[in-house]
């Protein structure tokens, strides 16, 4: 049972949609019609489907003739149940509905607010539970079904879908189709002034024009990273891998919806070094996709194994050190996160009983998931570890699917008698914390950072720092090794050397804003304004703002750059935003 969607698929459950849907930029809505087709398991049992702030207009048989519904209250963010009363042929029904601005889903952005400041745009974030925001359908990821849709846009709109096959109609309508079944979360829609560049035969980029060169060069490891996926767990089973950059508001990272990654432009840093965020959505297409987790509550199952994935994909194609440092920083940075979460929110099999998915929303999923998968690969060696990942998602594929299968999985299939004695398996998935056995992984790149911060702290000298030639990472593992030093003046003397205000890679640069701020450094104010004013990357803003908060008068300076800034990030950032700043509208 998922407690996050109203629907009963054990009742009936859509299999099969198929969409009309009409963008309208000026009304900044979506119009659909769409035909669902059934499976009725229980002959006299409704249809329920997950709605939120829908306007449902019409529901029909394939007759033609009225269906009768209702539409519950909604409740908890999660919306609310549209029940409809099948007749008894009913294969298939029929509903209208208009989107409202409740679609928390949508976001619909002026022509400045996009990189190119040429055109409106629009995208659609589904995951975890905003589907239910844009299409009236079964919003569990325990529900798949395959899908196709025709899109009427303005003229100009480029369209794309998360969907295997893209052409368009005579009368310019697109059209989309996804032939492998996939819960709701994971249907996506862009449109705006966008073009595409191959970089392979089945894999190319999407963006904005004036992105569109520089993208194309960052990406263009992406073949090759299909490739590498490929021969470690499997054929890729979606056709075309693509990814579309979208405009700075964009929520997250990376969003893997099938067939098309939606990816913020923060990850174009013009030197490949952020690029692992390919590799994460791209990973998704197993673990995510073909077995995907069947409650919010399995969620680690789809972000652990999905780090763990990512980090091979960048071992294969750009070395173990490359891919040790990222394992290295991701494990730093969850030591600082642990510190600060709720004890229930660091457990890998999370209780969301009476919560909504995004409540348990932390890097404990994606990197203490990761750290279970490396302890077991430590135990039972390489080889037999991959054989087993291999088997997971082959005899898997296209399910959704618990910790509980994974863990006799693992009881039976993966692990030794002596081997089990080697691992506190129930620790792992229901304790809190780090156990003592997660692996630490080092590289060797750290070690003359960790002396040079070192050295700083002592001596307080930033002339004497040799940074010369060090990469993005070692920068991160710098700026974080000095944390607990990094005080106004000692800012204003490194800036002095290095301008990394001046950084055009937004992880450097996000993580010396933070700096900047916990130290009340008044140069960074600008720059900071400006970061917070043109990107909505949750991740960026969440600790940026909190850190905001600590400084004296920090919280009347944090609501006025919020509130200027508000107005152009998505619903996802301005949930968690508006609960960390006591925002009231
Ligand atoms: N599926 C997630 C994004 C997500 C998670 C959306 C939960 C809504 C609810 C995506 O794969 C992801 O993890 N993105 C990361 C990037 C990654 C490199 C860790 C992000 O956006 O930061
Ligand atoms: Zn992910």
């Amino acid at each position: 049972m998922d407690r996050h969607s109203h629907s009963r698929p054990d009742q009936v459950v859509v299999r099969h949609l198929d969409m009309d849907l009409r963008l309208d930029f000026d009304r900044r809505e979506v119009r659909g019609v769409a035909r669902l087709d059934l499976e009725r398991k229980d002959p006299a049992a409704p249809l329920v489907l997950d709605a939120q702030g829908l306007g449902i207009e019409a529901v029909a048989g394939l007759d033609g003739a009225p269906r009768s519904f209702r539409l519950e209250p909604e409740h908890d963010g999660l919306g609310g149940a549209l029940v409809i009363e099948l007749e008894r042929g009913d294969a298939a029904v029929r509903v209208a509905w208009r989107t409202t601005e409740h679609a928390d889903a949508l976001q619909w952005l002026e022509a400045e607010q996009t990189g190119d400041g040429v055109a409106p745009f629009l995208y659609t974030q589904g995951q975890a539970v905003l589907t239910r925001t844009w299409i009236p359908t079964q919003d569990s990821p325990g529900v798949r079904a395959t899908w196709e849709a025709r899109v009427e846009a303005p003229p100009g709109v480029e369209v794309v879908m998360s969907a295997e096959r893209r052409w368009r109609d005579a009368d310019g309508a697109f059209r989309f189709s996804l032939s492998r079944p996939v819960p709701a979360y994971l249907v996506a829609l862009a449109a705006g002034r966008i073009e595409f560049r191959p970089v392979s035969e089945r894999a190319g980029v999407w963006a904005e024009p004036g992105m569109l060169a520089r993208a194309h060069e960052e990406f263009s490891d992406m073949e090759a990273m299909v490739a590498a996926a490929e021969r470690l767990f499997g054929s890729y089973r979606w056709g075309r891998y693509d990814l579309i950059v979208l405009p700075p508001s964009f929520p997250f990272g990376g969003m893997e919806n099938p067939c098309m990654t939606f990816a913020t432009p923060t990850v174009v840093a013009g030197d490949k070094s952020l690029v692992s965020l390919v590799a994460h959505e791209l990973a998704h297409s197993w673990s995510g996709h073909l077995v995907t987790n069947a409650t919010w509550g399995d969620f680690w199952l789809n972000e652990g194994f999905t780090v763990y994935f990512e980090h091979r994909i960048m071992e294969e194609i750009y070395g173990l050190e490359r891919a040790q440092m990222e394992r290295t920083l991701a494990r730093g940075e969850l030591e600082r996160e642990l510190k600060e979460l709720a004890p229930r929110d660091t457990v890998l099999h999370i209780d969301l009983d009476g919560r909504h998915p995004d409540d348990g929303f932390s890097g404990v999923p994606y990197v203490k998931g990761c750290l279970f998968l490396m302890r077991l690969e430590e135990i039972v060696g390489r080889e037999r570890f991959d054989q087993f990942l291999r088997e997971w998602f082959d005899e898997q594929a296209f399910t959704s699917t618990t910790t509980a299968v994974l863990l006799e999985r693992l009881r039976t299939r993966l692990l030794t008698a002596e081997e089990l004695a080697c691992i506190d398996l129930d620790l792992w998935i229901r304790g809190v914390g780090l156990p003592d056995d997660a692996p630490r992984p080092a590289s060797s790149a750290f070690a003359s950072v960790d002396a040079e911060a070192r050295a700083l702290l002592a001596a307080r000298d930033a002339t004497r720092v040799e940074a010369a030639g060090w990469n993005t990472h070692q920068w991160l593992r710098f700026l974080e090794a000095i944390e607990p030093g990094a005080d106004a003046a000692l800012l204003e003397a490194l800036e002095a050397r290095h301008a990394l205000l001046a950084s055009g890679n937004s992880e450097i640069l996000a993580a010396w804003l933070r700096l900047g701020v916990r130290a009340g450094w008044g140069r960074a104010d600008e720059s900071l304004e400006r970061f917070l004013a043109s990107v909505g990357r949750r991740k960026f803003l969440k600790p940026l703002y909190a850190a905001l908060l600590e400084r004296p008068g920090g919280r009347e300076r944090a609501l006025a750059i919020y509130a200027k800034a508000r107005p152009r990030y998505h619903a996802v950032a301005t949930g968690t935003l508006d609960e960390l700043l006591g925002w009231k509208p």
